[in-house]
C-alpha cells in the first residue's frame, strides 16, 4: 500500500470522499495521515471520525513559509510518507516542496485547467470566475503538483455544465458532488498503482 497523506485547510469533503473510497476505488494506497494548516479545520473532524490521524502546523507558530513547509516535510519523512494529497490545502508550496515530492503530489481544483487557475484562484472565487466570464461548461481537474500554481501535469478532468440560476454556492456544490469527489479518489488509484511498480 502506498502511504497517503492529505493536506487540508477547510471543510474536507474531498478528504471526506477519499476516506469513503478506501478499499472501494483506492486499492492501491491508504491515507495515513492528515496535515491541517488551520486550527479547527472541520476536515480534522473527519479524520478523527475514520481514525486517521492528524497534525495542525501554523505558519504564524513557525515564523516563515520556509519554516512551515521543513516542518510539514519532517511529518511525512517521519511518517514515511509517499504521496501527498492536496484536498482543499489554501497555501501555495515553494519549488524547495514541490521538487522533493516530484510526481508526488496531488491537487484537486475546482474548473477545467487551465480556465479559472493560478494564484487568487481558490474556493468560491473560481466559481464567482467562471459565472462572471459566463462560460457554459466548468468542472474538475486533477493535477500533478509542480512550481507552478495549478500548472503541473492534469491526470483526470470532469466537466458539470453550467445552469442559468446558478449561484457561486449552487455552482460549487455541483462541480465538488459531480466531478470533484469522483475524479480525486480515481487519480489517487492511478497514482498509487504507477508508484507500486
Ligand atoms: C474544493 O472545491 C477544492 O477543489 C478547492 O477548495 C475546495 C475545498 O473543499 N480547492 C482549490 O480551490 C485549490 N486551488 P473541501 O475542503 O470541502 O474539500
Amino acid at each position: 500500500m502506498v502511504k497517503i497523506a492529505v493536506l487540508v485547510s477547510g471543510g474536507g469533503t474531498n478528504l471526506q470522499a477519499l476516506i469513503d473510497a478506501q478499499n472501494k476505488v483506492i486499492k492501491s494506497g491508504k491515507i495515513s495521515l492528515v496535515i491541517s494548516n488551520k486550527e479547527g479545520a472541520y476536515a480534522l473532524e473527519r479524520a478523527k471520525k475514520a481514525g486517521i490521524e492528524s497534525k495542525v502546523v501554523l505558519k504564524k507558530e513557525l515564523g516563515s513559509q520556509e519554516a512551515f513547509e521543513e516542518k510539514i516535510i519532517e511529518i511525512l519523512e517521519e511518517k514515511g510518507i509517499e504521496l501527498i494529497i492536496l484536498a482543499g490545502f489554501m497555501s501555495i508550496l515553494s519549488e524547495n516542496f514541490t521538487k522533493k515530492y516530484d510526481k508526488r503530489i496531488i491537487n484537486v481544483h475546482p474548473s477545467l485547467i487551465p480556465s479559472f487557475c493560478g494564484e487568487g484562484f481558490y474556493g468560491l472565487r473560481v466559481h464567482e470566475a467562471a459565472l462572471k466570464k459566463g462560460v457554459k461548461v466548468t468542472g474538475a481537474t486533477v493535477h500533478f503538483v509542480n512550481e507552478i500554481p495549478d500548472g503541473g501535469e492534469i491526470i483526470l478532468q470532469k466537466a458539470v455544465n453550467i445552469k442559468k440560476n446558478d449561484t457561486p454556492e449552487t455552482l460549487q456544490k455541483r462541480v465538488m458532488e459531480i466531478a470533484e469527489w469522483k475524479i480525486l479518489p480515481k487519480a489517487t488509484e492511478m497514482v498509487c498503482k504507477n508508484l507500486k511498480k
